[in-house]
């Protein structure tokens, strides 16, 4: 009679072909000395009840429990299997095949999920020309970059797409007033902090001076038909602002793959979308517009102003048919904030129609919630203005180098004073990451400086103190591990010992699930409990001068170099000593 069940059939599947990751998906026992439980026999169970059997003293799911284990062949990862009372399968993990598969993963790295490799293109970062980079651009940075890393050691091939806003209607503002306050701007080219007050300045008189504003669409008009001096000042303007961009890449870390390809690239795409949409029937003319309506939308996306103009819409259709056709990536990733929700629901879905997403493409809004102050609303100056992204960098890492001389005064630093500036970085940087990446990407959340350095809470900095004791057992021991390594073999037997392992070989289902979720947590999660179960391993494992002392120092060191991997895939610079 069980036969006919389909969970039946899945669970002879799974018996088949038991193995690390398959078993990974039950949830952890917290019984030991099992590591897996698997609740198969209960689900079955409730299917019984179902058939009219009453469980009374059969006790089915223990029964049947018993059944199932008795059918799955014999397998080398499996140590031991059990029934509990209640009818859980209990699963205890072979030490030595862990062992094993440790051993791997100092020789080899760590075992990547096995998927279908994909090309993907990554939008991320992207700010406006002529403004400052704010909060948001700092999300979008960093979880892109982040993103990236995920999926290139996953194998995929990604391409870093930085889609800053430098073209549109603002240009004309700016060069108009340029020529009047900067007559030298060429030869004299501002700083980029000059650049934004100048942003500011021209968009006053742009509002407050109807000439103004005449002269500033003519030189926008003057500068989309190629006007040579137009184009000189609109590329010096980029430049600037590129520049500070760069700045502060380099000093987040962010990959130099991240390559500038702006709105301003798709404007010689614009007339032929807007030809091959309106061949497709998918355009309306509204009150002088063309624009694309998509059902169950109040507003439609504008493919062409009533001035002929082409704005962002336009631009992000240009985009994707750019990148999924034209490039042909099977994978569109946009992280932009969630605020931005409708217009990429309205693209993604336009991008369907116009038959772009055909053979198993896929586009999809990596969205973020907002960054708050302590007051709960969006994150701004005391007198409300835009908070800069350097000035959050330059104040973090102030913070966290003061903490670090408050603890060399107190003699417990064991940071070389010249190495305190980089240290203070390498704390203050990964703490804001890490700060944004340990939760679900979706919730806005309150930035606090006090929080995100905290040495005791879920931070940054708990990881690197972490980190800095693995270092320390190692470089105590005076052994060479890279060559040990090669020549101590890994044995595992006490139970801290064997959790350990276990929570570093489950890596591999992380890198599976993150790179299918794009949701950065799991590995920040993956870390912590990392941290945690070391500790625990070091309180009841004695390593230096322990007969075990190879073995264990190589536990040690995967620990350490997968906590390694781990931060640099978040872009996280990591510290040998604290
Ligand atoms: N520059 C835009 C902003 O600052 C973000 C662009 C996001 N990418 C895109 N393809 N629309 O809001």
């Amino acid at each position: 009679t069980v036969n006919g069940l389909p969970e039946f059939q899945e669970c002879q599947l799974r018996g088949a072909d038991i193995d690390l990751e398959h078993i990974a998906n039950a949830s952890r026992s917290s019984r030991k000395p099992a590591h897996f439980q698997v609740d198969l026999a209960l689900k079955l169970a409730s299917r019984f009840k179902a058939f009219g059997f009453s469980n009374g003293t059969l006790n089915i799911p223990v029964k049947l429990a018993a059944h199932i284990l008795s059918l799955l062949p014999a397998n080398p990862n499996v140590a031991a299997t059990e029934v509990s009372g209640a009818g859980f399968m209990m699963i205890t993990m072979s030490g030595e095949v862990l062992a094993n598969r440790l051993q791997s993963v100092l020789t080899n790295g760590v075992n990547l999920p096995a998927t279908v490799k994909a090309r993907v293109a990554v939008d991320y970062s992207s700010p406006n020309i002529a403004k400052d980079m704010h909060i948001g651009h700092l999300r979008s940075t960093i979880i892109g970059d982040a993103i990236c890393r995920v999926l290139e050691l996953c194998g995929d091939e990604v391409e870093r797409i930085n889609h800053v806003g430098d073209w549109g209607t603002q240009f004309g503002m700016l060069i108009a007033h340029l020529k009047d306050t900067y007559p030298d701007f060429l030869e004299n080219t501002p700083e980029v902090q000059e650049l934004t007050e100048f942003y500011k300045a021209s968009k006053i008189r742009f509002k407050e001076d109807e000439a103004f504003k005449d002269r500033a669409h003519q030189e926008v008009v003057a500068l989309q038909a190629g006007d040579e001096t137009n184009t000189r000042l609109w590329k010096a303007l980029c430049a600037v602002s590129e520049k500070m961009f760069t700045q502060i890449y380099k000093r987040l870390g962010i990959s130099n793959k991240l390559k500038v390809v702006g709105e301003s690239f798709y404007q010689s795409r614009l007339p032929s979308v807007l030809e091959e949409l309106e061949t497709k029937n998918l355009l309306e003319d509204d009150q002088g517009m063309k624009v694309l309506r998509i059902e169950g939308s109040r507003v439609p996306l504008i493919i062409r102003k009533s001035d002929g103009g082409f704005g962002y819409d336009s631009t992000d259709m240009a985009a994707i048919r750019y990148r999924l056709v034209e490039r042909g990536f099977d994978r569109a990733v946009y992280v932009v904030d969630k605020g931005q929700e409708l217009h990429f629901d309205l693209i993604f879905a336009a991008a369907k129609r116009a038959g772009w997403l055909e053979g198993g493409k896929v586009a999809e809004h990596c969205k973020f919630g907002i960054v708050c102050g302590e007051d709960k609303k969006r994150f701004r100056t005391r007198d409300g203005g835009v908070v800069r992204l350097v000035d959050v960098l330059d104040e973090a890492k102030s913070r966290a180098l003061n903490e670090l001389v408050k603890r060399d005064a107190k003699g417990r630093a064991r940071t070389q004073k010249e190495d305190q500036e980089k240290t203070a970085e390498a704390l203050a940087y990964s703490g804001i990451k890490y700060f944004d990446m340990n939760r679900d990407r979706l919730r806005d959340y309150v930035f606090t400086y006090k929080d995100m350095l905290n040495p005791d809470g879920d931070t940054a900095v708990y990881l690197q103190y972490a980190h800095a004791r693995m270092c320390s057992i190692l470089s105590k021991s005076g052994k060479d591990i890279d060559a040990l390594a090669t020549t101590a073999t890994i044995v595992l037997e006490h139970e801290a010992e064997i959790d350990l392992a276990m929570e570093i070989l489950r890596l591999t289902n992380v890198l599976e699930v993150v790179r299918k979720d794009l949701q950065l947590l799991p590995i920040c999660k993956w870390l912590r409990t990392l941290c945690v179960q070391f500790s625990t391993f070091n309180s009841h494992c004695r390593v230096l001068g322990n007969e075990k002392e190879d073995s264990r120092l190589l536990v040690v060191h995967a620990t350490a170099s997968s906590m390694r991997l781990g931060m640099s895939l978040l872009g996280m610079d990591v510290v040998d000593r604290l």
